[in-house]
């Protein structure tokens, strides 16, 4: 942004384009959130902690948070604009993705979560449809609303709504968790890049929590062995059993493919 302590009101920004050249100079996105549909379905205290992270991250995998506003009606996020859009529909479009594909993404997406991690940061919310793509195809993390910063992290049981697919075993059963929640859920996306749809998607959420607790995990005949392996050490019912993320770094699926 380069213009510290400026404020902003939606007088600045080209809204009838959606996407525009306004004060900032370069093109960014606008996320707007109606005040009364927000206690509906997050609360206010959800969104705070959700821009108080996003705003103070820095790296080339996490979408940027510039500035945020607000009117009597309405909550402006002023984003990093991701030229590609949204990584779920192209993965709708494609199916699945090819072993090199998938495996420069989750490289990508394990730097982000060991920056993250540094940070005390754990996002907790990772999946397809909370990922961008930038201009050269790079992937951004760009919802933090169910993230938390771990020492004021409140571990305890917390609402869930929304589909079960990637929560691991000790937050579907509303036991304590900690970063290694980010682990499991690697694992989740790395399964559903390669094969099109999570591991223990079933027709009703009860037959989905007891695949997710019995980890309940079978593979196409078309995954690698390589791609089975690293799956395996991330989809482990112990948190503490789950592959660290600077071995995700190291593991030869990922290597391969990210010289
Ligand atoms: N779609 C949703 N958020 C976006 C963003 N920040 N950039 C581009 N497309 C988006």
């Amino acid at each position: 942004m380069g213009e510290e302590n400026k404020t902003f009101n939606i007088e600045d920004f080209d809204v009838a384009k959606a996407l525009g050249k306004g004060k900032f100079g370069f093109v960014v996105a606008l996320k707007v959130l109606f005040k009364n549909e927000l206690q509906e379905y997050r609360g206010e205290g959800q969104l705070r902690r959700e821009i108080e992270i996003q705003s103070h991250l820095r790296h080339p995998n996490i979408l940027r948070l510039y500035q945020f506003f607000h009117d009597k009606k309405r909550v402006y996020l002023v984003l990093e604009y991701a030229a590609q859009g949204e990584l779920y529909r192209h993965l709708q479009k494609v199916g699945r993705f090819s072993d090199r594909k998938a495996s420069i993404y989750i490289y990508q997406m394990t730097t982000a979560l060991l920056y993250l991690h540094q940070k005390h940061v754990i996002h907790r919310d990772i999946k397809p449809e909370n990922l961008l793509l930038g201009a050269k195809g790079e992937l951004k993390i760009s919802d933090f609303g169910w993230s938390v910063h771990t020492p004021n992290a409140n571990t305890r049981r917390t609402t869930l709504c929304g589909t079960l697919d990637y929560l691991p075993p000790e937050m579907v059963e509303g036991k304590n968790h900690d970063a290694s929640v980010d682990l499991w859920c690697l694992g989740v996306l790395t399964y559903e890049f390669l094969v099109g749809q999570p591991p223990f998607e079933d027709t009703e959420s009860k037959a989905t929590h007891k695949r997710i607790v019995g980890v309940d995990l079978t593979f196409p005949e078309y995954i690698s062995s390589e791609a089975k392996n690293l799956i395996k050490q991330l989809l482990q019912r112990n948190p503490e059993d789950r592959l660290p993320l600077n071995e995700v770094l190291l593991h030869p699926w990922i290597t391969k493919y990210n010289k």
